[in-house]
């Protein structure tokens, strides 16, 4: 990996992908510059690690998966996503573990050592009820089990006779936890964090906020595995605002590579903001985070790619509505 990057290094860069999220940008952050950092040490001073695995909390299309790549591309290491469910939908979840392992090593071109200091990410971790129901090959409880030992470390010995130690590598679990709300609600007693004699505000939400390990327990997670996630944090549902900015402001926002399309025919997009106001409102009303707003996007823009290419005079596409024909610009003959 490259020069270790500070945690506000990390967050601005992250800033440049993932739209809002602060709290869980800071806290993985920090996080990853801990680990990153020991690791360094790691090599002179042979300091015991203790490893801050992650657990990233929040909606359905919210940032999650994007926050991890994101992460890994910044901080140039190794990364894979695996998925709790169909974990738990083989029979043999040990194999399925190796070949998450293995798809590390192979991000890390065949680099064992590179591999050993990569990012694991396991989505959908909510899912691993503990007391699962039948129709699955194996327990959600087993694949907490497996997933606990490699979360820990510990050598894993591949096929081809290798090993790797996986004591380095940091795990990132992700789920949607639905109902969440409703459990720290019940279990967060107000009167034991007292909310008078000038507390900070800010302070007090926060640890109001704060999912305990117990809260986890609730979704099926065994107290072992919980226990290896210390770090959690939580990604909130996007408001209409952040679903307009995610359109616009990335890196590779949607607009900018439709925009980019038409330009490469020599066609001017433009969009007003009323436009992104509608699709960001049907996408909240599709309950699937920002995942929706690109289908949306595309299906507004089908016609114009369509009629395009086969019309050389067309200069300008103006869109003012979601729900009325584009304004076309030609070439005067
Ligand atoms: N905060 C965000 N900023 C920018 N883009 C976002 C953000 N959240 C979601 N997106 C967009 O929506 C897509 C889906 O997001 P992502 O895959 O990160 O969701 P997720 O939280 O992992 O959801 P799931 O729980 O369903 O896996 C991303 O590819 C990205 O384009
Ligand atoms: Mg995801």
């Amino acid at each position: 990996m490259s020069a270790l990057l500070t945690p506000s290094q990390i967050v601005h860069r992250l800033d440049e992908h993932v739209v809002g999220q602060e709290a869980a940008k800071r806290t993985v952050a920090v996080a990853i510059y801990a680990h990153y950092r020991k690791l360094a040490e790691l090599v002179t001073d042979a300091v015991e690690v203790t490893k801050s695995n992650i657990l990233l909390i929040g909606p359905t299309g919210t940032g999650k998966t994007l926050l991890c790549e994101t992460l890994s591309r910044i901080l140039d290491v190794p990364f894979v996503t695996a998925d709790a469910t169909s974990l738990a939908q083989t029979q043999f979840v040990g194999d399925e573990i190796e070949a998450i392992l293995l798809r590390l090593i192979d991000r890390a071109d065949g680099d064992l050592e590179r591999a050993e200091r990569g990012i694991v990410f396991v989505d959908e971790i909510d899912k691993l009820k503990s007391i699962g129901g039948t129709a699955r090959a194996t327990s959600g409880e087993s694949v907490q089990h497996a997933l606990l030992k490699i979360m820990e470390g510990a050598p894993v010995r591949l096929q081809d006779g290798r090993h790797i130690d996986t004591t380095h590598i940091l795990f990132i679990c992700g789920g949607a936890f639905v109902g969440l709300e409703q459990i720290l609600s019940r279990t967060h007693t107000f009167g034991f964090i007292s909310t008078t004699g000038g507390d900070d505000q800010q302070i007090l939400e926060r640890l109001n906020a704060r999912v305990k390990p117990t809260d986890l327990l609730e979704f099926g997670l065994i107290p072992e595995f919980a226990g290896r996630l210390p770090i959690v944090t939580r990604l909130h549902d996007l408001t209409q605002d952040m679903l307009i900015r995610i359109m616009t402001e990335p890196k590779n926002a949607i607009f900018k590579q439709f925009a980019a399309m038409l330009r490469a025919d020599g066609v001017e997009l433009r969009i007003t903001h009323n436009v992104f106001r509608q699709i960001a409102e049907l996408a909240i009303e599709y309950k699937a985070g920002a995942r929706s707003l690109r289908g949306i996007f595309e299906e507004m823009m089908t016609d114009i790619l369509f009629t395009v290419p086969d019309n050389p005079d067309i200069r300008r596409v103006s869109i003012q509505s979601l729900f009325e024909a584009p304004i076309i610009d030609r070439d005067a003959a």
